[in-house]
């Protein structure tokens, strides 16, 4: 498998040099190409040496007209020549130029040149990447198609703390396999809804009770079951994600607009999956004015929001139902308790008590608790890899359970 690597100039663009030793390890063929900026942080040679192949440096370089005529022009070449074109780290710059269709150096000519899959992974100081040109950028690029592997959040080479930090070049190399790899199209005729993120419970105006979860685990189900075929609709609580390609998206905010949204979208669906952290408890009659702060304790008495994983299992007829269990200990048990109390088809388990897993985290450790058969513990892996092996599970028990009469 062919693909370039383009490197743009930022301060990330050492780690360009890991994603290409990463793609190198999994098989692929790289060849590298870097702007005039990137070079100031990295030398071609590094590449050269990582890669084996020469590495593109200049949309001139000295070539002569012969050779030119001899050998086609390089950008159309190395346009023809590859299956993939990867962007890291991708400058504010390189997006802009990307968007608007600019064509001032190999990169931004390849780019445009190019007709196979393009993901760009940017890498920038959080105010440059929050900038509303940026942002109109990117969503530009999406709306063409590039597929986009969303920077984290953490410390920055700036010093300043916030979105911008270019993802793992491990996860970077996966999702460019992925974007390789012929899709099945095992979910065509099923149409999937899943709930993802948390809820937020309000307490007055401005403030809320929520959780910690990232709704990364509900994002990439929605991702692969569409990229597999499926009608997607994603209810979907406050995240910070963008909506992956294909994927009807209704946003709520608290687990009762959860609840009707689950409800409306029912009918069609022939699976259901829960991943979201739906709040337990919420403020009934949340008062309309701010709270005041006053200098003396206070206590509030919460209700128990809507089970809706127990109303779906009560009406879900043929549907495949999957929850989602996070706990803190004794987990294997308590998917049981919550497969059997629910009706539910199959609960994902995962301890939220280990560090670098679960709820933030890219990453997931879980174990499936099925209807008829034993719990299977699936090892740590990123969350789109754990995504796929609950697809995988989902259709098997389909399989095993029943034979699906759709309404
Ligand atoms: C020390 C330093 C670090 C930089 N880091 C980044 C960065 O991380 N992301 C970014 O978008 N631009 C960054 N820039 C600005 C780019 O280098 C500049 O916009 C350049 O024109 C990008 O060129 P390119 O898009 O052709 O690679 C940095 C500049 C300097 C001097």
């Amino acid at each position: 498998m062919n693909v370039v690597v383009g490197v743009g100039g930022g301060i990330a663009a050492y780690k360009a040099a890991e994603l290409a030793r990463a793609l190198g390890e999994r098989g692929c063929a790289v060849n590298t190409v870097m702007t005039r900026s990137a070079q100031e942080f990295v030398r071609p040679l590094t590449f050269a040496a990582l890669t084996g192949r020469k590495v593109i440096t200049d949309l001139f370089a000295d070539r002569s007209a012969d050779e030119v005529l001899a050998s086609s022009v390089e950008h159309i070449r190395v346009a023809r020549e590859n299956q993939l074109l990867i962007v890291a780290p991708a400058t504010a710059d390189l997006l802009a130029r990307f968007a608007n269709g600019l064509a001032d150096d190999f990169l931004t000519t390849l780019y445009l040149a190019f007709s196979g899959p393009v993901l760009i992974a940017p890498a920038m100081n959080a105010q440059m990447w929050n900038h509303p040109a940026t942002q109109a950028n990117l969503a530009l690029l999406k709306a063409r198609g590039v597929e986009v592997v969303e920077p984290g959040s953490g410390p920055l080479a700036c010093g300043e703390v916030g979105a911008g930090r270019l993802a793992e070049p491990g996860l970077i190399a996966e999702r460019a396999l992925a974007l390789l790899a012929p899709a099945r199209r095992d979910f065509e005729g099923e149409t999937v809804l899943i709930t993802a993120g948390p809820t937020q419970e309000a307490l007055d105006p401005v403030r809320f009770i929520s959780n910690r979860s990232s709704g990364k685990m509900g994002y990439a189900l929605a991702e692969d079951a569409a990229r597999r075929g499926a009608r997607v609709v994603l209810v979907s609580g406050p995240v910070n994600l963008a909506a992956p390609a294909g994927v009807e998206i209704v946003h709520v905010r608290s687990a009762a607009d959860m609840r009707n949204a689950v409800l409306e979208q029912l009918t069609a669906a022939t699976m259901v999956i829960k991943s979201a952290a739906v709040a337990d408890y919420y403020l009934e009659n949340a008062p309309p004015q701010k709270m005041k702060k006053a200098a003396m304790r206070m206590s509030i008495e919460l209700s128990p929001t809507p089970d809706i994983l127990a109303e779906v299992g009560r009406i879900k007829g043929d549907r495949l139902l999957i929850g989602f269990a996070a706990e803190t200990q004794n987990l294997a048990a308590e998917a049981r308790r919550k497969l059997e109390t629910k009706n539910a088809d199959m609960i994902v388990g995962n301890l939220v008590s280990q560090e670098g897993v679960g709820l933030e985290s890219d990453m997931n450790e879980v174990i499936l608790v099925r209807r008829g058969a034993d719990p299977l513990a699936l090892p740590k892996a990123t969350k789109r890899q754990i995504a796929t092996q609950i697809l995988d599970e989902a259709l098997r028990l389909r399989l095993a359970l029943h034979a699906v009469t759709r309404s």
